[in-house]
């Protein structure tokens, strides 16, 4: 057993639940209501003040919030949403689930974002809606992107599933804008185990996205009953809500000390010089307006270089005690996309980044200590695994 391997495993990511928020799980469950109620409208109020007071509801997950807003802005049969294939494959399936067609365009490899010149080129008369996903947190240039779906007439649905706290021009995403999509999934930088939010643009939206979140029901008085339109189950609890609220009081905390872990790591990588083994960082902020909240810190790899690839890379790391993750293979070229027609070589920046990308581990709880002892190993690994 090598020396590293002899300390505890580093994963790449940890939920930070503390005993405040599980003091307020056990009120919940004593208090007689445990579902959708008090709880929930409270998280939703806090979240609504965090994002300037736009409408804001909450929903079972992040997918389940990104469905209900494709549909809050009637996207479905014959409409084309043109996405990122560098995302969690919920983006394009909620597309597919409401009837619609996801158009996949390439990303700029620096951001690993989606490209806004590609989504211009991919337009065409049946393009509704635009939605671009903020990976690891950096937001695209807001600017462009709004000015392009004014152009065109476009929706935009933002999948800012990992991108809470996030600014641009110093404005936190979701706090402006069109539809907004946060996901409070498990690794994500504030939890509610599962969960996410909508920030909506009018009363009447918020009005029509919590019928749909509860089969369409629509009440009148002590007893009346009516559906027009029918909707899903996807309420959240207020178990979940007790949990989202607890973390959310945390949010600055948590956003600067992933800041503080994103710096260590900046200094670490120079120290163990990954730039020269050809190994890329992330942007550490898009210009001077893009910020990101440091959901994950990726590299992507030399991985032609490395015998074995990314693989290797990720099985020699586990073994010397630190874990990491992909964040993500493209999805244009899983088999149920691919049967719609996408195939190898239409988007080579998307592919070479979905080959190569690997997450190394960030969480709040983390030290610099381990920020080196990540560097040090994945330096280590390529040297050795180098053809
Ligand atoms: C970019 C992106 N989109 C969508 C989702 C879906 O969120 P959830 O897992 O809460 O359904 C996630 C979360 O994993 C995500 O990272």
């Amino acid at each position: 057993m090598t020396a590293s391997a002899a300390q505890a495993f580093l994963p790449f990511v940890k939920p930070n639940i503390d005993a405040a928020a599980i003091a307020e799980v056990g009120k919940v469950l004593a208090s007689g209501w445990i579902t959708s109620g008090p709880k929930m409208h409270a998280f939703e109020a806090a979240l609504s003040e965090l994002f300037g007071g736009r409408p804001v509801r909450t929903f079972a997950n992040g997918s389940a919030t990104m469905e209900i807003a494709l549909r809050v802005a009637n996207i479905g049969p014959g409409d084309e949403v043109i996405t990122t294939p560098i995302t969690w494959v919920a983006t394009a399936n909620v597309v597919i689930t409401v009837g619609a067609k996801p158009v996949f365009v390439d990303i700029d490899p620096r951001t690993r974002n989606i490209d806004l010149d590609a989504v211009e080129a991919a337009i065409t008369p049946r393009t509704r809606a635009i939605m671009p996903v903020y990976l690891s947190g950096l937001p695209v240039d807001m600017d462009r992107l709004y000015a392009i779906a004014k152009k065109h007439n476009l929706r935009v649905i933002e999948d800012a599933a990992q991108a809470i706290d996030s600014r641009w021009r110093g404005q936190r995403i979701g706090a402006f804008g069109d539809l907004v999509s946060f996901s409070f999934q498990a690794n994500k930088n504030i939890t509610s185990v599962e969960g996410g939010c909508l920030v909506m643009n009018s009363p009447e939206e918020a009005e029509r996205a919590e019928r749909l979140r509860l089969q369409g029901v629509i009440r009148t008085g002590m007893d009346g009953m009516d559906v027009e339109e029918p909707g899903g189950k996807f309420n959240l609890t207020d178990v979940n809500a007790a949990i989202g609220l607890s973390q959310l009081a945390q949010l600055d905390a948590i956003t600067a000390r992933r800041a503080e872990l994103a710096e260590a790591y900046y200094r670490c990588a120079a120290d163990s010089g990954l730039a020269d083994l050809g190994i890329e960082l992330p942007l550490p902020r898009d210009g001077e307006l893009a910020t990101t909240n440091w959901h994950m810190f990726q590299v992507v790899l030399p991985a032609e270089r490395i015998e074995g690839g990314r693989t290797a890379v990720m099985e020699a790391m586990r073994e010397q005690g630190v874990g990491t993750g992909v964040h993500y293979p493209a999805v244009h070229l899983f088999s149920y996309y691919r049967s719609l027609g996408w195939r190898e070589g239409m988007l080579p920046h998307a592919e070479r980044i979905g080959r190569s990308i690997v997450t190394l581990p960030m969480f709040p709880a983390m030290q610099a200590a381990d920020v080196e002892r990540v560097c040090a190993t994945l330096s280590e690994t390529c040297k050795r695994l180098f053809k």
